[in-house]
């Protein structure tokens, strides 16, 4: 399995361009999985010619839900993780709302034990946080490299404010992350209503802004008065990001799906469109592509949320919210860029480098030396279109069909090839856990 993982030899990659301020011409030398040296004209071992490809570090998607244990129908550890590879994702960290979820020590372990046996990628594992799991916490950090996405409510699978702030008590303990999908139950509740209006936009009527603005003022609050961190996922709106930013306790992310969908996308997407927090009108995604612009949102994930097709057709009350996106997150991006939409340095930030500093994975999401050689090749000439039937989640299709994309012809993870040209080189079990790379925070 190992093919160019051995210590004391260095082996060269030719004739990269990367990504410096400007773009240079170099070769990378990789030792043992490791990045050696950047330069020009290295001495080494031949590895290949990457022909003026574009070398970029790997990219770290903090959002994914991989479904298994327990929704294996959706996905799984392989499926899940192949789909990542062969869009340009090195490492995932999964999500805690499985069957059983990631919210006692046992089910955690269990978790970790399935992806390392069929996980491609280097992972880590987000435990859950419930009204009834506090207790848990400190042993629960022994196993996990964040908490969350912590869910907020009364029920057994979320969490209470009150509730949350001794949870936050008992996570600065253990100086991991915890991350919120911020949006407030009580609001969510009283806005079910809207579902029985008649309206093209159903979905985003039940779950207005003002849910959203509500969890993130709440989580600004406890973050100040317990003097701790915290991550808000999947930011939607203009008044919540008004309100994140400028707070220096507080880093967030954007997924693909609210940069790119907006209300006028319900007419076609219809009842497949649900997602939460829901897609938004063009104000609110005008004002995040110009917060991503500007360096104010701190992290792109993809929320990758398979689901089946049936599970999304139906009335939009009963189908099932979410998007598959693990595969498409940078192909997507990196169309932009060609676009003039977004530069390639914001991308390095947003999928790399500020994923690997706010968890804290040593050695993770940059080209340098001394970090693991985990990167991905492009020719920024070849886009395609996105089809379902080329991709690689178990769930079958994708919001993006017949958008274009920029995906890598090769992914190498800790200085292996793991896919190349549509074909994988490794196996299932071939990721490591990242857990014991997590500095503390
Ligand atoms: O739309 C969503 N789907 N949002 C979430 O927070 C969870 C996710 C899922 O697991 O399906
Ligand atoms: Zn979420």
């Amino acid at each position: 399995m190992f093919l160019y993982g051995d210590k004391n030899v260095v082996h060269i990659i030719k004739n990269c361009k990367i990504v410096r301020g400007e773009i240079l011409d170099v070769d990378i030398g990789i030792e043992g999985g490791t990045i050696k040296e950047i330069g020009k004209n290295l001495d080494g071992e031949h590895l290949f010619d990457a022909k003026g490809m574009l070398v970029l570090p790997g990219g770290i998607d903090v959002h994914v839900h991989f479904r298994e244990p327990g929704f294996t129908h959706k996905e799984d550890w392989l499926s899940g993780s192949r789909s990542a590879v062969a869009g340009g994702i090195t490492s995932v960290v999964d999500q805690p709302n499985t069957d059983p979820p990631a919210t006692t020590l046992s089910a955690l372990k269990e978790k970790i034990k399935i992806a390392e046996k069929k996980s491609l990628v280097d992972f880590g594992i987000s435990a859950g946080v419930t009204n009834e799991n506090i207790p848990l916490i400190e042993g629960l950090a022994k196993e996990a490299v964040s908490f969350g996405e912590i869910f907020l409510g009364k029920g057994r699978d979320a969490i209470s404010y009150e509730n949350l702030e001794n949870a936050i008590k008992a996570i600065k303990k253990t100086s991991l992350l915890p991350t919120v999908h911020a949006e407030d139950e009580e609001c969510v509740e009283k806005n079910k209503i809207a579902y029985k209006i008649r309206s093209p936009h159903p979905h985003s009527l039940a779950r207005p802004e003002e849910c959203e603005k509500k969890a993130v003022l709440k989580v600004i609050e406890i973050a100040k008065r317990e003097n701790y961190r915290g991550h808000i996922c999947h930011v939607s709106t203009r008044a919540a990001m008004e309100r994140i930013m400028g707070n220096e306790k507080i880093t967030c992310e954007v997924a693909p799906h609210h940069l790119i969908f907006s209300l006028k996308d319900d007419e076609w997407l219809r009842s497949r469109a649900k997602v939460n927090p829901p897609i938004r009108d063009l104000r609110d995604k005008n004002f995040l592509w110009e917060m991503l612009n500007r360096g104010e949102i701190n992290i792109l994930a993809s929320d990758h949320a398979p689901h089946k097709i049936w599970e999304k057709e139906g009335d939009i009350k009963d189908v099932k919210p979410g998007f598959p996106g693990v595969e498409t997150m940078i192909p997507l991006m990196l169309n932009f860029v060609m676009e003039k939409r977004l530069n390639l340095e914001r991308i390095l930030d947003l999928v790399c480098h500020n994923p690997s500093k706010i968890w804290g994975f040593k050695k993770k999401g940059f080209l340098e030396e001394g970090f693991d050689a985990d990167l991905t090749f492009f020719d920024l000439k070849e886009k395609r279109k996105i089809r379902a039937e080329d991709l690689h989640s178990r769930c079958n299709w994708t919001p993006y069909e017949g958008f274009y994309g920029i995906f890598p012809k090769i992914t190498m993870i800790r200085g292996n090839v793991v896919f190349e040209d549509d074909e994988f080189y490794v196996e299932g079990g071939y990721g490591r856990n990242l857990k014991d790379r997590v500095k503390a925070g």
